[in-house]
């Protein structure tokens, strides 16, 4: 199969981590051209405590806007419990996502509890979702490497993905939160993995802080990983993780793929249009290479509309 689904993850673990945050016009703005840009799936909120994560205020005002007009792109949030839910059931988001952790001091640092009593809230949440029949992602994070207790057992996170599917959850994103993830160790994750469940239900959501998140791709698709997390010009992290700098560049990540022949849907050229303004607008460089070079010319057509 050569199709990958990109879930676009820069409007929340992108922004979530900037220091700048930005205002509701310029969240719509950097959304609308996600979407203008091909991007079919994209993360834009979250609905968590403002005292945790102030750059996720706001989301149901924002996606209240977004389905003002009939979206050509399906959107999500994040949730982390209950009361997550209620408050994104009054918007028509139809897509949120759960996060996990896999080891018990990272998942008190991000949602101040255990992994067991996060589970339960999951199912809580889980239930509230379809029965307003929105369907649920799942994240684990710290899958491959933790900041506090270092190495993760690929049983719990095996054990924890059959949960979050026996749960309900359409696909579990494996996530490796703090970027120490060589290939070997993906592979090996995988092929473990693959045992227990289909793998079109699994996507890795690979940060680039050590620069292997490109060769950790190319391990997934290989074992048959098409689903990807990205974040627009590698912004972003995870504001309880020290490290977790720099999601996998949207548009690092599309180069490659076209180059190998596989289709994402995006136009990587109208895409990278929008890389000075959101530097401007967070006032920093973006990490992406592609944004600091652009594209070759003989590579321009094959990234553009119909080709892509
Ligand atoms: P808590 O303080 O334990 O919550 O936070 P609580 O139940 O004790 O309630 C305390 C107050 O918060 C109450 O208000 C609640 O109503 C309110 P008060 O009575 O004091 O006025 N509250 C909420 N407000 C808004 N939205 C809510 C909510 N829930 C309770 N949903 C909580 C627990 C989970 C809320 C908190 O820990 C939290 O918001 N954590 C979010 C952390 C976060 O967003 N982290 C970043 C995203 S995860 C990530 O980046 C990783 C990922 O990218 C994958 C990867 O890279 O691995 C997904
Ligand atoms: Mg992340």
């Amino acid at each position: 199969m050569n199709r990958v689904q990109i879930v676009e993850v820069g409007p929340r673990d992108g922004l979530q981590n900037e220091a700048r945050t930005l205002s509701h016009e310029a969240r719509l703005r950097f959304i609308e051209h996600l979407v203008h840009s091909g991007l079919k799936r994209i993360e834009v909120g979250a609905f968590v405590s403002p005292q945790w994560v102030p750059q996720m205020a706001g989301s149901e005002e924002l996606i209240r806007t977004l389905y003002g007009k009939p979206p050509a792109a399906r959107f999500s949030a994040l949730v982390p419990n209950v009361r997550g839910m209620e408050d994104a059931l009054r918007t028509p988001i139809p897509e949120v996502a759960i996060f996990g952790a896999c080891t018990e001091t990272f998942s008190r640092k991000n949602i101040n509890c255990s992994i067991a009593e996060s589970i339960e809230r999951f199912q809580a949440v889980t239930k509230l979702a379809k029965a307003h029949k929105r369907i649920v992602r799942g994240y684990l994070s710290v899958a491959l490497g933790c900041p506090f207790e270092g190495a993760v057992s690929e049983q719990k996170v095996i054990a924890l993905t059959v949960a979050f599917l026996k749960m309900g959850v359409h696909e579990v994103s494996i996530g490796d939160t703090i970027g120490v993830a060589t290939p070997k160790q993906v592979r090996s994750l995988l092929t473990k993995l693959k045992r227990k469940v289909p793998l079109h239900k699994i996507a890795m959501h690979l940060h680039d802080t050590r620069g292997t998140a490109l060769a950790n791709v190319l391990a997934s698709l290989d074992l048959g990983v098409r689903v990807f997390d990205s974040s627009f010009g590698g912004l972003g992290g995870c504001p309880y993780a020290d490290g977790a700098s720099g999601n996998l560049a949207t548009e690092d990540l599309i180069y490659m793929l076209h180059g190998m022949g596989f289709k994402t849907g995006v136009d990587l050229d109208k895409l990278l249009k929008f890389s000075l303004q959101i530097e401007s607008e967070i006032a920093r460089k973006l990490p992406s290479r592609l944004a600091a070079a652009g594209l070759p010319k003989v590579a321009q057509k094959r990234h553009k509309g119909p080709y892509a």
